[in-house]
């Protein structure tokens, strides 16, 4: 495909840095970052579905070519149609992020519609899709943001303010189906909400085992490979 867009990841980061070298052992040169958008140019042998000049987005596997290019390679079955609104290039923001929301929603949680769900850290690039497929879903979502008026306007039901009040005080006494922590657990309000006998809490703030020889798109985008920044507690 031509590379309208690629995004820069915090695991690219670590690869830089040779962190992940077991999780994804790579051979240098590397041509970095595995989210990207664009159009196709060529499709390969015994391919179906897909045409020359189909706009795509798609999470390419980490260790092969990246998308810091001019044009990249996908497989098939990496391949997705990108949005029809908004820009190209805008799209690959999308897969790495969205796939991660998706698998801990749905294939982790098992997210039904009429639950409830407590969203810590909605107001992220995880988060933000976490908000809107609940609300896809059906279910009910409790949000902690500092971003308010942004994560309302993605279908949360209620929203934490949590630069006003922690999220477990906020919470307290209250159960949910589905906890879904965005949010480091040495910061305030990371990871002490409730839950109860038989409901799902899913944290993306752990280190998942080495799996050598690479893994799949969406198990990769689960991971949950620490993001190195620091960010001000609400
Ligand atoms: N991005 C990926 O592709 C990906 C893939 C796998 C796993 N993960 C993991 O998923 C987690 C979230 O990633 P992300 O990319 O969504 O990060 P992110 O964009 O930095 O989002 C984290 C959000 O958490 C909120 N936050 C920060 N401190 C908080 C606090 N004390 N209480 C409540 N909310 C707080 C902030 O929202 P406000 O803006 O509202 O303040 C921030 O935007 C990380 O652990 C990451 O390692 C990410």
């Amino acid at each position: 495909m031509r590379v309208a867009g690629t995004a820069f990841n915090p695991v690219d980061v670590s690869i830089r840095k040779g962190l992940l070298q077991q999780v994804f052992p790579l051979e240098f040169p590397h041509v970095p970052n595995y989210d990207v958008a664009g159009v196709i140019t060529e499709v390969g042998k015994g391919v179906s579905g897909w045409s020359v000049g189909d706009a795509v987005v798609a999470f390419l596997p980490i260790g092969q070519p990246g998308a810091a290019a001019e044009y990249a390679v996908a497989p098939a079955e990496a391949l997705a149609a990108a949005p029809r609104t908004g820009q190209l290039a805008d799209a690959a923001a999308l897969p790495s992020t969205g796939l991660t929301a998706w698998q801990a929603l749905f294939e982790h949680a098992g997210l039904k519609a009429d639950q409830s769900i407590l969203i810590n850290g909605a107001g992220g690039a995880v988060g933000g899709y976490a908000v809107q497929l609940a609300a896809q879903a059906g279910a009910t979502s409790t949000a902690s943001a500092r971003s308010r008026d942004r994560v309302q306007s993605y279908g949360a039901d209620r929203i934490i303010d949590c630069t006003a009040t922690s999220v477990p005080q906020a919470v307290a006494g209250q159960r949910f189906d589905v906890v879904l922590n965005l949010v480091s657990p040495t910061q305030p309000g990371g990871d002490r909400a409730a839950t109860g006998p038989g409901r799902q809490r899913r944290s993306l703030r752990q280190h998942h085992p080495a799996r050598p020889g690479g893994c799949r798109a969406r198990d990769a985008a689960a991971a949950g490979l620490r993001a190195q920044r620091r960010r001000p507690a609400c």
